[in-house]
């Protein structure tokens, strides 16, 4: 049953943070959203989206409060308001950890919050094998590892969310970040046919969220999202999408040294989505078995949720 706690969400602006603030006002929850108010002059400046986005929250009964997550008095007054906390805070460099150790401090000295979902949404950082991860996702990852131990370090009630790879990051792009749509002529793909990804939509990642705070089984767990329906590799994304456009395409195989040599010439942010890629085949996170003992899976608690598949997310990209 899905509870009224009220949540705070933080970086609700961002790419996966406004599914997850969506996710919490259509789940009924009294909901609010931590801006910072430079961000907010800049977006009345000149990011119209930005403006529209918060006007969207605003009526749909989502409260504004202005802070920062470097500004500690700020965090521990919006905790003070809320029952559950939600990080979708980005990573640019340090910041991921600095911001959301910031975050884990405030909770700490508020206690009051039952629940802190922090940012993560991505495979198990815990059990990655970081020598086979190439920087600069090495040491983000490693961030997000340390954030994990702080917050149980600090006693934290908290669920880690384990949701692998975004429909909307990377189908649209058929799992290449290099290019900003699907392919018209030629498909990069990236490892074989045994290297499984697992693909979940936002929405859907963002609904358990709303879920898994309310519920007791995952008091202190890793939320495994795992739709067996969602797995399939780089290069059976290419062959549905032809299937569905009738569109044959020529096949690049990048090889594992030249995706290397990409990474190391590439700037922020792409080299980091790179060696995502490169770790999925190289670390194999999308593989990782569940420590039951540390986390349950989503699937077996909610056997009633139909997950968005990858087909109709290619059906979608089809239709617009
Ligand atoms: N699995 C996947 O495929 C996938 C894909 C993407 C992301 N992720 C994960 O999802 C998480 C969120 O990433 P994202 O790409 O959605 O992030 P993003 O789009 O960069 O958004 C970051 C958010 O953090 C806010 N923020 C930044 N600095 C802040 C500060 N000092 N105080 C308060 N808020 C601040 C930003 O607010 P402003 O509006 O003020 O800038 C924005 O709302 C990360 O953990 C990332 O690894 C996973």
């Amino acid at each position: 049953m899905v509870g009224v706690s009220r949540i705070l969400v933080i970086g609700g602006t961002g790419m996966m943070g406004q599914h997850l603030v969506n996710a919490s006002l259509a789940a009924g929850h009294p909901t609010a959203v931590l801006i910072r108010p430079a961000a907010t002059e800049d977006a009345a400046a000149g990011d119209p989206g930005r403006t529209k986005l918060l006007e969207a929250f605003k009526a749909r009964g989502a409260k504004i409060v202005y802070g920062d997550m470097n500004d500690h008095e700020s965090l521990v007054a919006a905790c003070k308001q809320v029952d559950v906390v939600i990080s979708a805070v980005g990573h640019h460099g340090p910041d991921l950890e600095g911001g959301q150790l910031k975050i884990v401090a405030a909770i700490k000295e508020a206690g009051n919050i039952k629940r802190f979902v922090p940012s993560e949404y991505g495979c198990d950082v815990d059990q990655v094998e970081r020598e086979a991860v190439m920087e600069p996702a090495r040491s983000i990852l490693q961030a997000k590892v340390r954030v994990r131990q702080a917050v149980r370090a600090a006693g934290i009630p908290h669920t880690f969310i384990c949701s692998y790879w975004a429909h909307g990051f990377v189908l649209p792009r058929l799992g290449n970040p290099e290019v900003d749509g699907p392919p018209d002529t030629t498909a990069t793909i990236f490892g074989d046919e045994k290297t499984q990804v697992i693909f979940v939509h936002e929405d859907d990642m963002s609904m358990l969220v709303m879920k898994a705070v309310e519920d007791p089984r995952t008091l202190n767990k890793i939320l495994y999202v795992r739709p067996p329906a969602n797995k399939c590799s780089f290069s059976d994304l290419v062959g549905v999408w032809e299937d569905k456009t009738g569109k044959r395409l020529d096949k690049y195989h990048m090889p594992q040294e030249e995706l290397v040599k990409r990474i190391q010439e590439s700037p922020f942010p792409l080299n980091f989505q790179l060696a995502m890629v490169h770790a999925t085949m190289a670390a194999r996170v999308c593989d990782q078995t569940m420590d039951a003992s540390a986390g349950v899976e989503a699937t077996q608690l909610y056997p009633d949720v139909n997950f968005a598949t990858v087909h109709d997310y290619l059906d979608g990209l089809i239709n617009i």
